[in-house]
């Protein structure tokens, strides 16, 4: 099992990606940190406390991270993630269990103060990663592998023309590390994410499938998808931050191609990646920028480890049921 520690902003994506990394065989989620960005950081905490109750795994500590950007004001998503971040279910916590005294960026710093084989992968802002960075400079090349969600090459922004919500929310965490990092981001975008749509077919077949799984999710996606269907005429929802999760697992599930990558920060184009895939810049490639998916292999693993499944059900039910 490869070790990764995931840092997010849960957010009603977010969460599915932990339901996906906690429960999938191939992977050992030995941390969570929590970062500002679809809501308030304490709220994001207090969703993975409620993800981490309801696998029954309240070992994995929790460093909850940075409250606001390294410069801009915080604005977060809770118009598309509700004001719980979880889709206004307001579900309650019931256990004890609290973050860890020592705050994200400390934590990471430590963490990757000496070369280790554990992997980071970001599914929010990147400024618990910044802030770690400029504690441990070295902390890129002590680490696995650094997987990102975030930015867009080709495709429209969703949060500005040309930016994705996680590198607009802090351009300059973004900036920093695309810059400093010095390990590979491999960077799964709108490119490839804006494919992973849950419709409302796979919900209903999670809920037969498995009626608490897919309660829970049906309840957390309900606010989400009636915000597809108000901005974007999409009947189901768009869910990043599980690709990700699936692509570290199975990196065949993703093609891209390496670049050097920088991120503005501040203006119009504020969170835009500038991909320089044709080198005018000749600077050193620092990122790997994922462009094609295979969407319904992605299912077939999400749907598989969500459901506790057979490969091969769902495999069946995907073709009968035209999913995915
Ligand atoms: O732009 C999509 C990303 O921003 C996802 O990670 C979502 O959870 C939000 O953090
Ligand atoms: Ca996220």
């Amino acid at each position: 099992m490869r070790k990764v520690m995931i840092d997010c902003d849960p957010g009603i994506d977010d969460t599915l990606a932990l339901l996906l990394a906690i429960k999938a065989p191939e992977i050992e989620v030995v941390a969570i940190t929590t970062v500002c960005g679809n809501a308030p950081v304490d709220i994001g905490t207090q969703n993975v406390i409620k993800c981490l109750e309801r696998l029954d795994r309240l070992d994995i500590p929790i460093y909850q991270g940075a409250k606001q950007p390294l410069k801009q004001p915080f604005i977060s998503a809770q118009d598309t993630h509700g004001m719980d971040g979880l889709g206004e279910t307001n579900i309650q916590i019931t256990s004890n269990k609290t973050s860890e005294a020592q705050d994200a960026a400390t934590f990471l710093a430590h963490t990757f103060a000496q070369k280790n084989d554990v992997s980071v992968i970001a599914l929010g802002p990147l400024t618990n990663i910044a802030l770690a960075l400029q504690i441990n400079p070295d902390m890129g090349q002590h680490m696995d592998r650094f997987v990102s969600m975030g930015g867009t090459y080709k495709s429209h922004g969703n949060c500005s023309p040309v930016a994705e919500y996680n590198y607009w929310c802090d351009p300059d965490a973004a900036a920093f590390v695309f810059d400093k990092l010095g390990k590979q981001i491999e960077m799964v975008g709108l490119d490839v994410t804006r494919e992973i749509v849950l419709t409302p077919t796979m919900i209903e077949y999670c809920c037969q499938m498995d009626p608490d799984t897919g309660g829970f999710l049906r309840d957390i996606t309900r606010f989400y998808v009636d915000f597809h269907w108000q901005q974007e005429r999409i009947l189901g929802c768009v869910i990043n931050d599980p690709l990700p999760i699936a692509y570290f697992i199975d990196d065949d599930l993703c093609q891209g191609f390496t670049s050097y990558t920088a991120v503005e920060t501040q203006g119009i184009s504020r969170g835009q990646t500038v991909v320089d895939r044709y080198d005018f810049w000749q600077n050193a490639a620092n990122s790997t920028i994922m462009t094609d998916v295979d969407a319904r292999q992605f299912f077939k693993k999400f749907l598989t480890v969500l459901l506790n499944a057979q490969k091969e059900t769902i495999e069946t039910d995907l073709e009968k049921l035209q999913m995915g």
